[in-house]
């Protein structure tokens, strides 16, 4: 028998809701260890409020090393309202930052799926939603985020931050959208504010240079405001968006509304020295600890470490097709409640998918043993 393969994986499960879908995120894929040569070796660190409460600072350093020295890093969810008083660079999202900084990835996958079983979640008429797929491409270390110089002055009366992007910022990010794209349905829309923005002008003249070396993809341009009207009205029309930092954030919690809950979308941080995998939604405190918070966007982030990172391609499509089949059978947690459901908590959400991965890697693994 082999070694097993031991894959490092750094758990920050945060605040808020964060640890609660962390935990069924990780129980799928211990899930997975029965099957499959690669044990996933897991270490918890804090982050965020957690850590300021625990050591004074949002992200401590044996969390920041223990990052560095994993395959990859898996984070719940970082705020917690009641530091929202200290100063940006305390509070518990400059941990995440920070985080986002030091491992390196540029570029932040979020997907935005609309599945039939839930197609009546979404505000919007099913005829609009459903076959909306989606995948916005967010550069993530750049702009309004971390760009300098920023800060207040004249006493608090006045502040400012700064757009910034390099024409290699904006080439690395274009780069990955096109990559995407081509294993997709080959079009990508950019999005900036080029009639007011440089900034925008200078993304757009680069977006247009590089899809040169994509003569096999379509590339569009759009303003972030129509982009905005555009997704709510027609948004099957986008395959791949790829957008800067706080576009890319606005517009995926935009898109949350397409697929009927924040609590479903996942997301990877790609291109530096180790990926983070993350949900979407964020630590939404007024539900935490009650057992209500949806799973499947921190399960759906799983999957997608499975395919990136661990090179587990048929597992990462078993588990996104162990989730389609739960809600195809009527399940949703209180997010997605609505007539002939079966609402169950997170944990009963947890439970189910991790019984229907079981059972499709049951098939695929006897299936090869014949
Ligand atoms: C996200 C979040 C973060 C962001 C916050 C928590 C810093 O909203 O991942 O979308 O703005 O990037
Ligand atoms: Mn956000």
């Amino acid at each position: 028998m082999p070694n097993p393969m031991r894959f490092k994986l750094t758990v920050l499960p945060g605040d808020g809701v964060g640890p609660e879908v962390s935990r069924e995120a990780l129980r799928v894929l211990r899930a997975l260890s029965n099957f499959s040569e690669t044990e996933f070796v897991c270490e918890e660190k804090l982050i965020g409020g957690a850590a300021i409460r625990s050591q004074g600072t949002p992200l401590p350093e044996s969390t920041l090393d223990a990052c560095m020295n994993s395959d990859a890093v898996f984070l719940g969810a970082v705020g917690a309202p009641e530091y929202d008083h200290l100063p940006t660079q305390q509070k518990p999202e400059a941990g995440l930052l920070a985080l986002r900084a030091a491992l390196g990835g540029f570029a932040n996958l979020r997907p935005a799926v609309s599945f039939p079983a839930i197609a009546a979640c979404s505000p919007l008429q099913r005829s609009r939603v459903e076959g909306a797929d989606i995948l916005f491409v967010r550069e993530l270390l750049g702009g309004l985020y971390f760009a300098e110089p920023r800060g207040f002055d004249h006493n608090g009366d006045s502040a400012f931050n700064t757009m910034r992007y390099s024409t290699e910022e904006i080439e690395r990010v274009a780069r990955v959208a096109f990559e995407q794209a081509r294993a997709r349905r080959k079009k990508v829309t950019s999005v900036d504010k080029a009639n007011v923005l440089e900034t925008s002008q200078l993304w757009r003249r680069t977006v247009t240079r590089i899809a040169k070396d994509y003569p096999d993809i379509k590339l569009d341009h759009m303003y972030v405001d129509a982009c905005a009207m555009h997704l709510i009205t027609n948004p099957t029309r986008f395959d791949v968006v790829l957008t800067e930092n706080l576009f890319g954030d606005i517009l995926s919690d935009e898109a949350a509304a397409i697929t009927g809950s924040l609590g479903l979308l996942a997301s990877a941080t790609v291109g530096g020295e180790v990926d983070i995998y993350e949900p979407v939604h964020g630590s939404a405190p007024d539900i935490a600890g009650k057992g209500i918070a949806n799973p499947l966007g921190a399960i759906a982030s799983a999957a997608m470490l499975l395919r990136l990172s661990a090179g587990m391609d048929h597992e990462a499509a078993d588990l996104e097709a162990a989730i389609r089949q739960v809600l195809d059978e009527g399940h949703c947690t209180a997010d997605l409640a609505g007539p002939g459901k079966h609402v169950v908590s997170t944990s009963g959400m947890g439970d189910l998918v991790e019984q229907r991965f079981v059972g499709l890697l049951d098939r695929r693994f006897s299936y090869h043993a014949v």
